[in-house]
């Protein structure tokens, strides 16, 4: 197992095999890529950001980032016919409220969901110097 793979394993495993989080496989993200493989794609993105990163000496809180990434398009419906065009400004409040209710999150996972659109959400917005999370100083959560 690639050192990506046993990373994602780790620690979005138990959320990719999940019923309700299989359910985003019945929604088309874009071109023929469901929402559940769009997610997938970004935590695997996002897994190989951080070991470079790490690679690096940056910290990086992976726990945070991967199970971000795999739920921060968690809205359970298909947006190309619910939400019209004000899908991409809600969406990631949809997502997660529906994370926080199936999955739990802790506040630096939540705040990586409701920032992902940002500057489209004008609101949430990204407050480390990194400009990537609300995180104590020192450690970094990628935005996916
Ligand atoms: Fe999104």
């Amino acid at each position: 197992m690639s050192e990506t793979n046993s990373a994602l394993e780790r620690e979005i495993g138990e959320i990719r095999r999940d019923p309700r989080a299989l359910a985003m496989k019945q929604f088309i993200q874009h071109g023929r890529v469901t929402t559940y493989d769009h997610c997938l794609n970004v935590a695997r993105l996002s897994s190989r950001m951080s070991k470079r990163l790490q690679s690096l000496s940056i910290r990086v809180d992976e726990h945070s980032l991967l199970r971000g990434a795999m739920l921060h398009d968690y809205f359970l419906y298909d947006w190309h016919h619910h939400e019209g065009r004000w899908h991409g400004y809600r969406h990631p409040v949809i997502a997660a409220q529906n994370a926080k209710r199936d999955f739990g999150l802790t506040n630096k996972e939540e705040a990586i969901i409701l920032t992902h659109m940002w500057p489209l959400t004008l609101r949430h917005i990204p407050l480390t110097p990194g400009g990537l999370d609300r995180l104590p100083r020192g450690q970094m959560v990628l935005r996916a």
